[in-house]
């Protein structure tokens, strides 16, 4: 007989989160991780410790570029970045250590070191002494996320050149600062470095940032961060870096043609996407062929092999906490015989800049591919008194509704705290809600929220604040 119900491989929001649910359902489950600490990429090197540093940076910044002294506050601010750096790290421990607590709570076996699938229903896990034991399973859980993409031509030393796990913890402010890819790696942590005082010009493949972001939505966006000071070169193509004791030379050429440039820098952040990662896992031996966006699910996290299941980065849809989460614990609920389910069509999105952009559901570029007449009510922060008040005008909100029935199809924001917000708007959409609906609810005043309001008001032309 089986040792266990469920080992799940991988420690992050989509082991970690399944685990707890298979705990609690009663489940015989077991955590294997190898980094030595649970939550994975989210809690390490991820999420949290990027938002760390997006707090304390956003204040400083505040203090240094005039915020403070509008408001009457006159501060002298003097950076202490190994101070900036020791809380990031003392309150990523606290949370892993937090994890580990409700590990325990819930009756999970957590299990230190690397596992590898050697077959049907089995686990083998190396531990750091070099020492291996294998577990029985019923079942197999695969969570082990995802790594940075590679550049060919400009490869990561994490001294010059870094990924984001080098961003997080650069040894000075860099005086320039070029981030490769205008995602939402390339934008949060080079507006991190931007803020404490590092020039940052930004290099992108396409002619457009943040690809897959409403266009409308982008746009606003991005004159914010020029506004910041951010550089943009769009539409360009990295062909080379060079990396010394004292910066980097990076090459580029225009995708539509053109002469090639070279761009000096302190340091280069590469940022281009992430991959899954399945290295070491012994998918061969259940038969498990993963393609470029890793292990396939079949069928509701089955994959090819019977008892092997998936979530989280290391399968397809996006690469978000979240959505890992919600995978691992509708997957468990599943393996307990219950009715597990993910809405992949409302996964929010947050890039957690200043301002904050959030969206869910479709963008108007995709409800124009699909045919799908709609109509919009867009509000922007500058006509919302509490934003007004706080000198925190910028931005908009921007409600997609279906043109026939009034159906929230997507929602798109630039602004203060949307990422807090947009949760609102998740579950108007949820249980399949109009603009009307939320147009109609009673929001409190003076808060950012009454602009989502006056954005679903707008759907039918009735805004009563712009
Ligand atoms: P992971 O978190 O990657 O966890 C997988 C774990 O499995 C790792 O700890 C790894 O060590 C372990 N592992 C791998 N192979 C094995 C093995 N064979 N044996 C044992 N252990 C193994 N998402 C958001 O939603 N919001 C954000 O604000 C956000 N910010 C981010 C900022 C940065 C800089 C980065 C890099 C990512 C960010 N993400 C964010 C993405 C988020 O971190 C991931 O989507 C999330 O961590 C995925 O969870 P996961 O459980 O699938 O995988
Ligand atoms: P991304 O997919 O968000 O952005 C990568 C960018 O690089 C794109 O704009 C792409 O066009 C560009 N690019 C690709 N190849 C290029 C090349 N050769 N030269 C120049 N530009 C190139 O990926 P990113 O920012 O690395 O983030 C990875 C993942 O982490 C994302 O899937 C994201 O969901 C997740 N993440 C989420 C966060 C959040 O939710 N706030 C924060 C940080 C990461």
């Amino acid at each position: 007989m089986a040792q266990y119900d469920v080992v799940i491989i991988g420690g992050g929001p989509g082991g970690y989160n399944g685990a707890i649910r298979a705990g609690q359902l009663g489940l015989k489950v077991a955590i294997i991780e190898g980094r030595g600490k649970l939550g994975g990429t989210c809690l390490n090197v991820g999420c949290m410790p990027s938002k760390a540093l997006l707090h304390a940076s956003e204040l400083y910044d505040a203090a240094t570029n005039g915020e403070f002294a509008k408001l009457g506050i006159e501060v002298k601010p003097k950076l202490n970045l190994p101070q900036m750096m020791a809380q990031k790290a003392d309150s990523v421990e606290a949370l892993t250590k937090g994890v580990e607590f409700l590990m325990k709570k819930n009756k999970v076996e957590y299990i230190k070191g690397w596992g590898r699938i050697a077959g049907p229903g089995k686990v083998v896990v190396k531990a750091e002494d070099g020492s291996e034991t294998t577990l029985e399973t019923q079942n197999i859980v695969i969570a082990t996320g995802s790594e940075p993409t590679p550049l060919p031509g400009v490869t990561v030393d994490n001294k010059r050149i870094v990924d984001s796990t080098g961003a997080l913890s650069l040894p000075e402010v860099p005086k320039s600062l070029v981030v490769i890819g205008a995602g939402v790696i390339g934008l949060e942590l080079g507006s991190v470095w931007r803020r404490l005082g590092a020039e940052v010009t930004v290099v992108e493949y396409l002619d457009r940032i943040c690809p897959g972001l409403d266009d409308d939505t982008a746009k606003v966006f991005q004159r914010s961060l020029t506004k910041q000071g951010f550089k943009f070169q769009l539409g360009a193509k990295v062909t080379g870096a060079k990396a010394s004791a004292k910066g980097v030379e990076l090459s580029f050429e225009p995708v539509a043609g053109g002469a090639a440039q070279t761009i000096s820098a302190d340091y280069v952040l590469v940022a281009i996407g992430r991959r899954p990662f399945t290295e070491g896992l012994g998918l061969e031996t259940v038969g498990i062929v993963p393609d470029k966006r890793g292990v396939i699910a079949n069928d509701h996290f089955k994959t090819t092999a019977p008892g092997v299941w998936v979530i989280g980065d290391v399968t397809s849809g996006p690469m978000l906490a979240h959505k890992a989460e919600d995978e691992g614990v509708a997957c468990m609920e599943l393996i307990a015989g219950k009715a597990g389910h993910v809405n992949y069509d409302l996964i929010p999105g947050v890039i957690y800049t200043k301002p904050e952009v959030a969206t869910v559901g479709k963008t108007e570029e995709e409800l124009k591919a699909a045919g799908i007449a709609y109509k919009v009510g867009k509000f922007p922060f500058t006509a919302n008194s509490r934003a007004k008040i706080n000198h925190e005008g910028e931005g908009q909100v921007k409600v997609l509704a279906d043109a026939a029935t009034d159906r929230i199809l997507g929602v798109h924001m630039v602004g203060p705290n949307v990422g807090d917000m947009i949760g609102e708007f998740c579950v108007a959409m949820e249980f399949g809600g109009a603009s009307e609906d939320v147009a109609r609810t009673c929001h409190p005043h003076p808060t950012r929220s009454e602009a989502l309001r006056q954005a679903a008001m707008g759907v039918e032309g009735w805004t009563m604040q712009a």
